[in-house]
């Protein structure tokens, strides 16, 4: 009887290692899973964006959800820190990843890039490829593809065992991301398609994502397509273009956005549950197959956080999302409304949800006594040297100083660095002058009168490499030259500083640990590194709160946590427990900034909403409002209701730096006006470039629950939008500064993507000066 016991427990416990080889393919208008009709019921988590031990976790949570698949990217540059050395190891065990999935009865859908968005450093592509200057990013660059090959090549060797047609759980592979919003460029996505294709072999499914507007750019006709679009968005007019290009084709969402990732400096950001949980509802009654991105955010630990363009708008470390499964694997009310609708759509009962893997702990405040000056973790020094990026001087990550020997100025002048990226700190003589922040979009301050010989010191701090848009090509330090210009009499003097020392200080816990292990140097600054110690009898989930700190990086018993800055939203950071250890734990703080008080404490709830910043976000300083008294519209007219892009044409051509569209009326009849996307058409017909764009003035701006400022209009992102505020009378006016004169022969116009359009605009005037 004990024999047969343990028998039935063995092949229980090996049933979920065996399933057979199968097939997921398309038939027609949907998915087929060994010849079957499938629903793809997607959650997207990021395996790296979770500790490890707590995968099984995580994937629990999505099952109790209902859904039958994960998606997951698979970030190169944390696989390939460096050229050429890769690891698959620990957190970064992405095979092990869909073992545990498969373990656990779910499908997996990866997502290969080798570009990914995601609010990833750089988009998930390796900052050591920048080292070749001319590198063209996501195209048939020689070395890029070469590298990308390779890269792939790689991940193939964990994954390609694990497609559904080896007896693995993965169903489809993905090709690019998005690529629409980036270029139009099908011989590149061939070959992407073609490297993907040779690895996974040809009977695994392939798919692109794109946006509904974009994806006929770049779509492949062998290739599967689907759509992205966020909570909110009319499903119908998503998928009308695809369903009359493919009316055959099985319709997906492949990232239905839950929420929406936070920037430092603006509020956090939320999304209505029941916006999504109908969205779903209405896909899966219709029989669309879904991902919902993201299903559980998680955390971008250490310095793997990107930021987001036009402008520089790094994203704070919490990936929460709003998602239904928060930050630390909690649930929400999101996730139980999600999961009530999702019951209706299962057979059987939907499993329990799993209890969190650890408690909450607090930890009481505590100080942290040792201190190294910042210089203390350089760990290279270039003397006589000309201007060097981080790249040049084969540096990825971390704070670059740069010390130079100033010339004789006897007036107050003005020190300006092209670019300094990102946060910049100036002093003379260790004397500190100020700051030149890139999120403000600052490049210059005022400096004293100074002496011959008297030392310029500037530390810039990189935060995480663009991730969106052609901005990705992200150099960090100072990227091209230091001025110091001054008016003497009328003639403007300019010095162009050129021989430099340069020290680089890396990000990493090694780092933070030679500096203070380094013998006591003489502190100049409160800016450095800081280590203290806790006690723990019982372990568990923590949030740092970080609020007497100013600007860093924070290291738990050597894990990297995240960038905390006091600016806000995030004041806290998550540290989970299974990073931390009964007894003695270690904390390192490297502030750039340096504390009120070096004093931390842990609590067991997340501060993710408290802002702390210096300056308003909005645009409505009475000054910069242009006078349209006696200005004549280059434009005016009714626009239509409903989704979709609208284009207006003017009947002369207009020359002018500043564009101004004036909203006099709305279909809905309220005062509430909204823009998702903006353009400037040219002479030719095409669309203006906008990276050089901001916005002059707006009359109204939505600030006090959302981030609905002007420049929404023309961020790229069809699903974040300009709003004005309620109660706001109209007209409402917004002024883009072109940043310099242009011709303009008319505008593209989007309003917000939801059915009934809120906002949306009636009848407008535009103006050119
Ligand atoms: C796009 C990208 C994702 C992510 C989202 C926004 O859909 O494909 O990687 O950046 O936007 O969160």
């Amino acid at each position: 009887m004990k024999k047969v016991k343990l028998l039935i427990t063995l092949i229980f416990a090996v049933l979920p290692l065996m399933m057979h080889a199968g097939d997921f393919t398309v038939g027609n208008k949907t998915f087929l899973l060994n010849g079957e009709p499938f629903v793809v019921k997607a959650a997207e988590v990021h395996y790296p964006r979770i500790p490890q031990a707590y995968w099984d976790h995580r994937i629990k949570m999505c099952k109790a959800l209902g859904m039958n698949t994960l998606c997951i990217y698979v970030f190169w540059n944390i696989h390939e820190q460096r050229e050429g050395q890769f690891d698959f190891s620990d957190n970064n065990d992405v095979a092990e990843f869909c073992r545990l999935a498969q373990k656990n009865g779910m499908y997996v859908i990866v997502r290969p890039g080798p570009y990914v968005c995601a609010e990833w450093e750089m988009g998930g592509l390796p900052w050591w490829l920048l080292k070749k200057k001319d590198i063209r990013l996501r195209e048939q660059d020689p070395y890029f593809m070469e590298r990308v090959k390779i890269f792939e090549k790689k991940v193939g060797e964990q994954l390609a065992p694990l497609t559904i047609q080896n007896g693995g759980p993965i169903i489809m592979v993905q090709v690019e991301n998005e690529y629409g919003s980036y270029g139009e460029d099908k011989p590149y996505i061939s070959e992407i398609r073609d490297c993907l294709r040779s690895i996974y072999g040809d009977k695994l499914t392939l798919f692109q994502c794109d946006w509904s507007s974009n994806f006929e750019k770049n779509g492949l006709d062998d290739l599967v397509w689907t759509m992205n679009f966020g909570t909110g968005a009319n499903i119908d007019h998503e998928f009308a273009r695809l369903k009359k290009l493919r009316p055959n084709a099985p319709l997906m969402c492949s990232e239905f956005w839950s929420g929406w990732f936070d920037k430092w400096g603006a509020n956090h950001e939320t999304r209505p549950a029941k916006d999504m949980v109908d969205g779903m509802d209405e896909m899966l009654q219709k029989g669309i197959s879904f991902s919902l991105y993201m299903t559980h955010g998680g955390t971008s630990f250490g310095h793997w956080a990107g930021a987001n363009s036009p402008g520089f708008a790094p994203d704070v470390t919490s990936y929460d999302y709003d998602a239904p499964i928060n930050e630390y694997g909690g649930t929400t009310d999101k996730y139980f409304q999600l999961r009530k609708m999702m019951q209706k759509y299962s057979k059987t009962k939907l499993p329990a949800i799993p209890k969190m893997p650890a408690p909450f702990i607090q930890i009481a405040p505590f100080e942290l006594t040792e201190h190294a000056d910042m210089l203390m973790g350089a760990d290279s020094v270039v003397m006589d040297s000309p201007l060097r990026t981080m790249e040049e001087l084969d540096q990825g990550w971390g704070s670059i100083i740069y010390v130079t020997c100033l010339p004789a100025i006897s007036t107050p002048s003005v020190l300006t660095l092209n670019d300094g990226h990102d946060f910049a700190q100036v002093f003379i003589d260790d004397q500190y002058i100020g700051k030149i922040d890139r999120v403000r979009n600052e490049n210059s301050l005022q400096l004293p009168a100074v002496k011959q010989g008297q030392e310029l010191k500037i530390y810039v701090e990189a935060m995480g490499r663009i991730n969106f848009g052609r901005a990705i090509k992200d150099y960090k330090g100072i990227t091209n030259s230091v001025t110091i210009s001054t008016d003497v009499e009328g003639h403007e003097l300019i010095w162009n500083l050129k021989r430099w020392t340069i020290l680089t200080v890396p990000d990493d816990y090694q780092t933070a640990k030679k500096a203070l292990a380094a013998a006591p140097a003489p502190i100049t600054s409160k800016m450095g590194y800081y280590r203290g110690n806790f006690n723990l009898k019982k372990v568990g989930d923590t949030f740092l709160n970080m609020e007497q700190f100013g600007k860093g990086q924070v290291y738990v018993n050597g894990h990297a946590i995240g960038r905390f800055w006091s600016i806000g939203p995030q004041q806290t950071l998550y540290v989970p427990g299974c990073w931390l250890k009964k007894g003695k734990n270690e904390v390192i703080v490297l502030d750039v900034v340096g504390p009120k008080k070096p004093v931390i404490m842990g609590q067991t709830t997340p501060e993710l909403d408290k802002l702390n910043v210096e300056k308003s976000r909005t645009h409505n300083n009475p000054g910069d409002k242009p006078d349209l008294n006696s200005a004549i519209p280059v434009s005016e007219g009714k626009l239509q209701a409903g989704n979709g892009w609208q284009m207006v044409r003017f009947n002369a051509p207009q020359k002018g730096r500043y564009l101004v569209v004036q909203a006099l009326s709305t279909h809905d009849g309220k005062d509430v006006v909204s823009i998702a996307e903006l353009y400037a058409v040219n002479a030719k017909g095409g669309r203006l470039s906008r990276e050089q764009w901001t916005v002059k003035y707006a009359d109204s701006e939505e600030t006090k629950r959302g981030n609905n400022t002007a420049e929404k209009s023309f961020d790229l992102q069809e699903s974040t939008y300009w709003r004005t505020e309620k109660g706001i009378a109209l007209p409402h006016l917004v002024v883009i500064d072109l940043g310099s004169e242009q011709t303009i022969t008319g505008i593209d116009y989007l309003p917000r993507m939801e059915e009934g359009a809120p906002g949306s605009i009636k009848d407008y005037k535009i103006f050119v000066y």
